[in-house]
């Protein structure tokens, strides 16, 4: 996408307020997981709602690289594994685009496949780090090479006879402990992860949907996962979701808005994922969900939001995890919150797309809000008069941009973003939906 040309928008206040039933996309763990375990289980998955995003897209094209065989059949998508251990080596470089999950993952599974390969990714993926999953995935016997800062592109030689890795996670990272349970898939013997703060658990609801011996104790405030190596997955049918991080947009907007009104249906309400509720419950929010239901070892629900004046929120840095990718658009509802709000403990929010830290700082300043970096922390001061008129960079970060859609709702003059295309990393269809709500948004 980076050869495309930038897409600016504007966003400003609509004429009336937002209203509709809605769907989101699949949720974008969920979905990587699925064309990867499905790639590494005997016999055939098939996946329904898979999230048809650029960054799933990118996993896709890579689990076929390694010799998966996957195809849509009317809106499934149908995946035929080669079995544990039996992924060839790629003809070329695996690109993973903007996609952090899916590089970071992928490198669990070529860690333990006796091959040599190389992986890239967009600029914004080039400059994130990728030590974090070098320094567990080595204990395998696995060799990697990567540019200095340990970052893409990356060469792996695989372990021919790999050894199960035992870790503790020095940063609370679904994606490293997925890492190096997919590497622990190869390895003979138990693997061993265990997570000082409870980060979200998709990988482990997988395995044992695909038939992993799989094990999870609880260690404190933490857990301990054990995976027995070396099972037979087999294929199995996955239903995806809706992403609550992407249903988390539509979701803001609809509180934010007055007299809003909206229901998201379908949304994926693993307890791991919903930070953003417990935070937007406390700031007061109209928030309700209904039919809430168990599908395929996920939990999922009807999600009905109104608009309600907010009240300012001290987010405990222990929520970071089960909202890691939610501060942006919290970030949004608190600039309309009475009071000065403070989100703690957010240096993981450095390393994503972009350095969402200081890219939530300069949206909010671009509108004119009030707000400070103290160490960690985000401070943001509420108001009920918010003037907008800026420039949001977007810095080929998908969340960031849907995140100034929804704030140029609620500002006074428009606000304007640089480029829109990221956004269809993760919610393809996001601009249509929202004019479909009522949102203003116009090409700039
Ligand atoms: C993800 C984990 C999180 C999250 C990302 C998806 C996953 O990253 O930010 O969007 O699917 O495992 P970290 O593991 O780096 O926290």
């Amino acid at each position: 996408m980076e050869s495309q040309p930038a897409r600016p928008l504007s966003a400003g206040r609509p004429a009336e307020p937002l209203a509709g039933e809605i769907t989101v996309p699949g949720d974008k763990s969920i979905s990587h997981r699925a064309l990867m375990f499905g790639a590494l289980a005997v016999g055939q998955t098939r996946i329904s709602g898979l999230l048809q995003g650029e960054d799933v897209l990118r996993t896709a094209a890579a689990m076929r690289a390694l010799g998966a065989e996957i195809r849509q059949e009317g809106a499934d998508w149908i995946v035929a594994g080669r079995g544990i251990g039996a992924l060839t080596a790629p003809d070329d470089v695996l690109d993973m685009g903007n996609s952090g999950t899916a590089a970071r993952l992928l490198a669990g599974i070529l860690a333990t496949h006796d091959f040599y390969s190389v992986m890239t990714g967009d600029a914004s993926l080039r400059s994130r780090p990728m030590r974090r999953v070098i320094e567990p995935l080595k204990m395998s016997g696995a060799v990697f090479t990567a540019r200095a800062g340990d970052r893409l592109p990356l060469t792996v030689q695989g372990a021919r006879d790999a050894l199960p890795i035992s870790y503790r996670l020095p940063v609370a990272s679904a994606q490293v402990k997925s890492a190096v349970l997919l590497a622990g898939l190869n390895a003979r013997g138990i693997t061993e992860v265990e997570e000082p703060e409870p980060t979200r658990d998709h990988s482990e609801n997988m395995l044992r949907h695909f038939g992993a011996d799989l094990t999870v104790g609880q260690q404190g405030k933490g857990r301990v996962i054990r995976l027995t190596g070396q099972p037979e997955l087999r294929g199995a049918d996955v239903t995806v979701p809706g992403d609550p991080s992407s249903a988390a947009f539509p979701l803001v907007a609809g509180l934010l808005v007055p007299g809003s009104r909206l229901t998201i249906k379908n949304v994926g309400l693993n307890p791991l994922r919903t930070g953003l509720f417990d935070s937007l419950r406390e700031m007061g929010a109209d928030l309700t969900v209904r039919n809430a239901r168990i599908q395929g070892g996920e939990s999922i629900g009807d999600v009905m939001v109104e608009h309600t004046q907010l009240t300012a929120v001290d987010v405990p840095p222990e929520r970071a995890p089960s909202m890691i990718d939610e501060y942006l658009i919290l970030a949004i509802a608190c600039a309309t919150a009475r009071g000065t709000s403070r989100l703690r403990g957010l240096a993981e929010l450095r390393v994503k797309e972009s350095d969402r830290l200081a890219a939530t700082a300069a949206m909010l300043r671009a509108g004119g809000v009030r707000v400070e970096i103290e160490g960690d922390d985000l401070i943001v001061h509420g108001s009920s008069n918010i003037p907008g008129g800026g420039v949001v960079q977007t810095h080929m970060d998908h969340r960031l941009a849907m995140s100034a859609l929804v704030f140029g709702q609620i500002t006074a003059a428009e606000m304007r973003i640089d480029d829109a295309t990221f956004i269809d990393t993760s919610f393809p269809g996001f601009v249509t939906l929202m004019r479909g709500l009522g949102a203003r948004i116009t090409a700039a």
